[in-house]
């Protein structure tokens, strides 16, 4: 089925309609749909190997899809994708700079496939590398870099262009607190001056502020929803729990908060009435268990839980 042409405006940056990707017998990605409006901050989430990587490339025109059509800032990815490639800035999950080069090289050759004018690509490489505080190492290969400088140089290449939507496959992967937030702040600063971002993580914490997420299960989409509404509709509380005998302890109270959910040394209720008590509930179990705690949920919890049933919109 063809996109409807109403939907061809600006309003929508992302459009994936059936869209799938097949690696021999191998179904990466089966059936997505997706409507992402122009300045959304969208997360995309899913356990490794669900198919998060391969959506972004369809999207980004690098991988093409087995069934489906998809968008992107109005361009159709397999038969217009010189524009998609012009509209977009992608930062791979693995760097995409070229380690022997020295960072001012690396931007240098970015903005040339970009065909930035040089003053103009001078002029955004000077300002990229005050922000990200690396104006003194401009001249260092990038072997001679530590792994968050050489992520927040990935970035900037993202966006010397200053694209209409930037894709971030995992941005901040096995980057510190410091420069985990340098760079958010950094995406804020983005999103403020209305580009789109299309966000893979898996920090769940990062995708709390998000706009919208979606969580991918063996390359199916299941649909989520506003991270906070996700978080509310889950539950009031979490409740967990250590017992030597797992199985009995969830039978009995399977009848009052539903089935649990695994994990590896506990068991994980969602409760749902505000009123709850938990010292009864401390009282009753007495020394079955040998741990007990509750919290508000957060949106790891939506995502184990989701993957375990669906919560979603
Ligand atoms: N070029 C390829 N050829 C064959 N199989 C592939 C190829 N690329 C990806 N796959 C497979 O497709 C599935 C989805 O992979 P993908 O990289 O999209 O997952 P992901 O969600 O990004 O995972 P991660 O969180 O580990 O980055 C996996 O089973 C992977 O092995
Ligand atoms: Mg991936």
């Amino acid at each position: 089925m063809a996109i409807p042409e109403s939907n061809k405006g600006i309003a929508i940056a992302i459009q994936a309609q059936g869209l799938s990707k097949h690696y021999g017998a191998l179904q990466a990605v089966q059936d997505l749909h997706l409507n992402i409006p122009q300045g959304q901050f969208y997360g995309l989430l899913g356990p490794n190997g669900s198919g998060k990587t391969t959506t972004i490339h369809m999207l980004t025109t690098l991988a093409r899809p087995t069934t489906g059509q998809a968008r992107v800032a109005g361009f159709e990815v397999t038969t217009q994708s010189v524009a998609v490639r012009q509209a977009i800035g992608l930062v791979f999950q693995e760097s995409a700079l070229d380690p022997t080069m020295t960072v001012a090289e690396n931007l240098r050759f970015a903005a040339a496939l970009y065909n930035l004018p040089p003053p103009l690509a001078n002029q955004r490489i000077d300002e990229l590398l005050m922000l990200f505080n690396l104006q003194n190492k401009r001249q260092q290969r990038l072997t001679t870099l530590s792994g968050g400088m050489r992520r927040a140089l990935d970035i900037a290449r993202g966006v010397l262009h200053r694209p209409q939507i930037l894709f971030l496959d995992e941005p901040t992967l096995g980057l510190d607190i410091p420069n985990r937030r340098a760079i958010w702040r950094f995406i804020e600063q983005l999103r403020r001056e209305g580009m789109t971002v299309f966000l893979t993580t898996h920090y769940l914490e990062e995708a709390e502020a998000c706009d919208r997420v979606d969580f991918l299960k063996q390359g199916r989409l299941i649909s989520g929803g506003i991270p906070k509404q996700l978080t509310a509709k889950l539950g009031d509380y979490i409740l967990e729990l250590e017992a030597e005998e797992m199985d009995t302890v969830e039978n009995r109270l399977k009848g009052r908060l539903g089935s649990a959910l695994w994990e590896p040394g506990s068991l994980s209720f969602r409760v749902t009435d505000p009123q709850f008590s938990f010292a009864s509930l401390q009282e009753e179990l007495g020394n079955t268990v040998s741990a007990m705690r509750w919290r508000r949920p957060n949106l790891n919890d939506v995502f184990l839980w989701t993957l375990n049933d669906g919560v979603g919109d």
